[in-house]
């Protein structure tokens, strides 16, 4: 069979996604797969890089923005294979919003990950928000905030609800692009004018002084399960070194350290919020978890980062689902 890898790609993330398909192409189990991939360039054009029948060699380099064949540039519809599966390893706008996976869809592909609503609903930080909310999955108090408000009484707003720092986030952009952290209603302002470069539409979150804590989701619609939930530690000298994972410069604990209760509850969050967008495939649920125990979903990441040693896939291989065979369940999830 094939499996068709899209990486690079226009948005910030891209280099993360160079790196998770690298990833991919050296653990798929070629005795099943072949592998074709097409690197998407920062301006959009696809360009056709390697074919794979098996294991790339080490030394092997894929192709990156700095090493593009121009030659190479086909039409996007050329990705097309009869009975191909698509593995869009993109992250952020243009990848992980919908619109890759609505040109699939046209394509009559089948994909790995998020489908269109999934994917559009948990990139716009304001629709994730408005849905999370409605089937009671808890988030830290937020505000939002439109271009044509008036930003007196927004800002006006936001200090009687919200306690200063807060976070100033466009609604629709990935990574970190366009936030601010804002210590006091006077530098609110600033904070505002730099996400409306982005977005129209600002959403405005309490800060919280809180551990992040993240769960592995994976299935569609109906058969939906969840991983224990691992933390992105700051702190790593209180952890043995046997639960420690590095992840581009990130230190993860995995499982968690927190108690049954609070695992449980956050498997059952996960499930509920990913639900809630229609999942399918895989997401990673982020939460905040306070010194209390309160915990609030942070975000839902359609198309997490999956390298071999990324959170995701190191959050199942601890549940004993290997990082080849999370990409096979991950094929036979795309064509059910
Ligand atoms: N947005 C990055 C890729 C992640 O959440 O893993
Ligand atoms: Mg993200």
């Amino acid at each position: 069979q094939t499996l068709i890898l899209l990486y690079g790609g226009r948005s910030a993330e891209r280099e993360v996604s160079v790196l998770s398909a690298e990833s991919v192409m050296r653990a798929v189990n070629y005795e099943k797969f072949t592998v074709k991939t097409y690197f998407i360039t920062k301006s959009g054009d696809f360009v056709k890089t390697q074919i794979f029948d098996e294991k790339p060699a080490e030394n092997e380099k894929l192709m990156t923005n700095a090493t593009i064949d121009f030659d190479k540039i086909v039409k996007a519809s050329d990705i097309y294979e009869k009975d191909a599966v698509v593995f869009p390893v993109l992250h952020g706008p243009m990848g992980e919003d919908g619109s890759i996976q609505g040109f699939l869809e046209i394509l009559r592909l089948a994909y790995i990950g998020p489908n269109i609503l999934a994917a559009a609903s948990t990139m716009d930080k304001l629709l994730a928000k408005l849905v999370f909310e409605t089937v009671g999955v808890p988030q830290v108090p937020y505000v939002a905030v439109f271009s044509d408000d008036n930003l007196q009484a927004a800002e006006q707003e936001i200090a009687e609800k919200l306690q200063f720092p807060v976070f100033v986030k466009p609604a629709n952009m990935g990574s970190s692009v366009g936030i601010t952290k804002v210590g006091s209603p006077s530098e609110l302002q600033a904070g505002l004018k730099e996400a409306f470069k982005y977005d129209s539409r600002v959403v405005v979150e309490q800060g919280v002084d809180a551990r992040e804590i993240e769960c592995a989701v994976l299935g569609n619609n109906g058969e939906v399960s969840a991983t224990l939930p691992g933390e992105v530690v700051k702190d790593v000298a209180f952890y043995d070194y046997n639960s420690k994972y590095i992840d581009n410069k990130i230190e993860m604990a995995i499982p968690a350290v927190i108690s049954p209760d609070l695992q449980q509850e956050i498997q059952n969050y996960a499930i509920k919020a990913y639900k809630s967008v229609n999942g399918t495939g895989l997401s990673r649920c982020d939460f905040f978890v306070t010194a209390d125990n309160k915990f609030y979903l942070n975000e839902i990441n359609a198309i997490p980062g999956f390298t071999q040693w990324s959170m995701y896939p190191s959050l199942w291989a601890n549940m004993g689902l290997k990082y080849s065979d999370l990409i096979e369940k991950l094929v036979e999830l795309a064509q059910s």
